[in-house]
């Protein structure tokens, strides 16, 4: 079976599935009345990356582009990654499906920032994430040609 990081389609399957995900709330919403008010194709791609085991939806995370400048080392791009509502279900965890959500956006070389839950910082911090600024608790991840510029 090939696992593998997918973009999840915006359709009433793709919003069943995430009903098995502890986070539901904005993003969900609005895919919900893109569709129901047909303000949207059905089957177009949205913000969400998920893997599936075999026809189960079982990790997945939010992920958007964002235009401009954040404090610091990231100033050398004009744009940035977010990731919300990583998260792999119960049976899942600890197989390395974060791991491959978090890779996939890494891949993109651009800085990272996410804002963990509370019992999840030493994954971050295990995934080169680390604190934006004294007083944020956001967590970043610069990718490597920045921290080598950064040294020499
Ligand atoms: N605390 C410390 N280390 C953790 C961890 C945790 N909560 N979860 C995973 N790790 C470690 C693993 O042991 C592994 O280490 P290794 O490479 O040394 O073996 C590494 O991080 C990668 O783990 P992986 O198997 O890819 O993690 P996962 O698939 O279980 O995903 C979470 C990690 C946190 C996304 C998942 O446990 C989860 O969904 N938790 C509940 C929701 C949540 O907290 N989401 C975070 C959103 S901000």
């Amino acid at each position: 079976m090939t696992i593998k990081v997918e973009n999840l389609k915006v359709n009433f399957k793709t919003l069943e599935e995430f009903t098995q995900f502890k986070e539901y709330g904005l993003q969900e919403l609005s895919m919900l009345e893109e569709l129901e008010y047909s303000l949207v194709e059905d089957a177009a791609a949205s913000p969400f990356y998920g893997i599936y085991f075999g026809d189960k939806l079982v990790a997945r995370m939010c992920l958007y582009v964002k235009d401009g400048h954040l404090d610091g080392a990231i100033q050398a791009y004009d744009k940035h990654l977010e990731i919300w509502k990583l998260e792999v279900l119960p049976q899942y965890q600890f197989k390395g499906y974060g791991r491959m959500l978090v890779d996939y956006a890494k891949h993109f070389n651009l800085p990272i920032v996410t804002r963990p839950r509370v019992k999840s910082q030493d994954f971050w911090v295990k995934m080169g994430f680390q604190s934006l600024s004294e007083d944020s608790s956001r967590l970043v991840w610069i990718p490597d040609s920045i921290s080598t510029k950064k040294i020499s």
